[in-house]
C-alpha cells in the first residue's frame, strides 16, 4: 500500500492538477487492485478515507485548505472526483465485485458475430396439412378435431361399418388390449380414419356444417414405400340444405387447383365407401408429365388422391339417433331436408407428390438430412 505522504502541489494551473491528482488515482487504484479480504479493504478505507490520518484528509488540509482563492473551484472538483472513485472502489471490494482486471477479462468483444441459434422448421407433414386445412379455411370451413383412441362405435358403427362387415378388412384395425369384457360398440381402439369426427361433430352440432378435421390416425399395415402405420389425414364435411353432388366437385376442383397449381384437372370414379353414396375417388392430371403419362402416374396420365362422397342417409340416422338421446323430438339432420358430401384425404400422399417424395420413410426418420430441404 501506498504510504509515502501527499507530496507538495508544483502549482496550481491546471496541468500541475491534472498531474497531482492523477498520480493519487492511479495509487488508489493499484492499491484496491491488490486488496483481498475484509481486513485488507478496512485497512484501505482508513488509509484513504479515514477521518484523521487518511490520504484524502491531508489532501484536503495540505492541498485544498492552502489554495489560493481562484484555485480552490477546480481543486475542490478533482478532489470530490477522487473521493467518489476511491468509495467506488472500496464498493467493488467489499462487495467482493470484480476487479477491473477481471472486468476486463471478462470483456465481450462485440464486434464478433454472435453464437448463430438454428431455428427449428414445420415438418413437411404439419406444412403440408396446414396448408390444405387454410384451403378449405378461405372456403369458411371450421377447423376440428377428434381423439385418436377412439371407441369401435364412433370409428366403425356410426360410419356405417356394422359389426363383421366386410369393409372393416380394408382398416386393419389396431385395438387396446383386455376389452372383451366391455361391448363391442365401447371397445377402444387406434382410430383408423378421421371419418368418426364426422359424427362427433354432428352429434353437437345442427346443420349447416363445413368443417375439416385434421388429424393422425393407425393402421396395422406394414412399412413400406408408400405405407405407414401411423400417418395423417384431413377430413371434410359439409351440411346443408341442397347440398348436391356438383357442390362436392367444385369444392375439391378448388382444392386441388389451390394445392397443386391452377393447371391440374380432376376426374371423379366411382368407388365405395360404406358412409358415403355415392363414393367417388379423386385423381388429378399428373402433376409430373401434366397427362402425358410417365412413371410417377404408371403411365396413365392420372394420380389417384383422395376418396369422397355424399354423406350417407343410414349415417344421418345414426346421429339423428344420438341426438336424440338428449332431445327426443330432434330432426336436424332430416335427409329429407338435408344433404351433405365428405372427404378424407392422406396428408403424405399429397406432400410425397408436392415434393417428390418417393419414401414415405424419411418423414418419419427424423434425418436432418432430408428435414434441412424444407426449411
Ligand atoms: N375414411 C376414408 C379412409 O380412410 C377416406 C374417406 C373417403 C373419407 C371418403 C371420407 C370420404 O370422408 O367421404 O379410407
Amino acid at each position: 500500500m501506498t504510504n509515502e505522504p501527499i507530496p507538495e502541489l508544483g502549482g496550481y494551473d491546471e496541468p500541475s492538477l491534472d498531474k497531482a491528482f492523477a498520480a493519487l488515482e492511479q495509487q488508489a487504484r493499484s492499491d484496491a487492485a491488490r486488496l483481498t479480504g475484509d481486513e485488507a479493504t478496512e485497512a484501505y478505507r482508513l488509509q484513504w478515507l479515514g477521518r484523521k490520518q487518511g490520504r484524502l484528509n491531508d489532501v484536503s488540509t495540505r492541498w485544498l485548505k492552502a489554495a489560493p482563492p481562484e484555485a480552490k473551484k477546480s481543486l475542490g472538483q478533482r478532489f470530490n472526483a477522487l473521493k467518489a472513485t476511491v468509495e467506488q472502489l472500496l464498493e467493488q471490494a467489499a462487495g467482493g465485485g470484480p476487479s477491473d482486471a477481471a472486468l476486463a477479462a471478462e470483456a465481450i468483444d462485440i464486434t464478433l458475430p454472435g453464437t448463430r441459434r438454428l431455428l427449428g422448421a414445420e415438418h413437411p407433414i404439419t406444412r403440408t396439412m396446414n396448408e390444405i386445412v387454410s384451403v378449405f379455411a378461405a372456403l369458411g370451413y371450421s377447423v376440428g378435431v377428434g381423439p385418436e383412441v377412439e371407441t369401435d362405435f364412433y370409428n366403425f358403427e356410426s360410419m356405417n361399418f356394422p359389426p363383421g362387415h366386410p369393409a372393416r378388412d380394408t382398416q386393419d384395425t389396431l385395438v387396446i388390449a383386455n376389452q372383451d369384457r366391455r361391448p363391442l360398440r365401447d371397445r377402444l381402439l387406434l382410430r383408423t380414419h378421421t371419418s368418426p369426427v364426422q359424427m362427433r361433430t354432428m352429434e353437437r352440432q345442427p346443420p349447416p356444417v363445413r368443417i375439416v378435421i385434421p388429424g393422425k390416425v393407425h393402421r396395422n399395415d406394414a412399412q413400406d414405400a408408400t405405407h405407414s402405420p401411423i400417418f395423417h389425414q384431413v377430413e371434410g364435411l359439409c351440411v346443408d340444405t341442397n347440398i348436391t353432388f356438383s357442390d362436392l366437385k367444385g369444392t375439391l376442383d378448388h382444392a386441388m387447383k389451390a394445392l397443386f397449381g391452377s393447371d391440374v384437372k380432376t376426374r371423379f370414379f366411382p368407388s365405395f365407401f360404406p358412409f358415403t353414396e355415392p363414393s367417388a375417388d379423386v385423381q388429378i392430371s399428373c402433376i409430373f408429365c401434366g397427362g402425358k403419362g410417365c412413371r410417377k402416374c404408371k403411365h396413365s396420365g392420372w394420380i389417384e388422391l383422395l376418396g369422397c362422397g355424399m354423406v350417407d342417409p343410414a349415417v344421418f340416422a345414426a346421429v339423428t339417433e344420438e341426438r336424440r338421446k338428449i332431445d327426443p323430438s330432434d330432426d336436424a339432420y332430416n335427409p329429407e331436408k338435408i344433404t351433405g358430401f365428405a372427404f378424407g384425404m392422406g396428408v403424405e400422399r399429397i406432400a410425397m407428390i408436392q415434393h417428390g417424395i418417393s419414401d414415405i420413410g424419411h418423414f418419419y426418420s427424423g434425418d436432418m438430412r432430408f428435414l434441412e430441404q424444407f426449411p
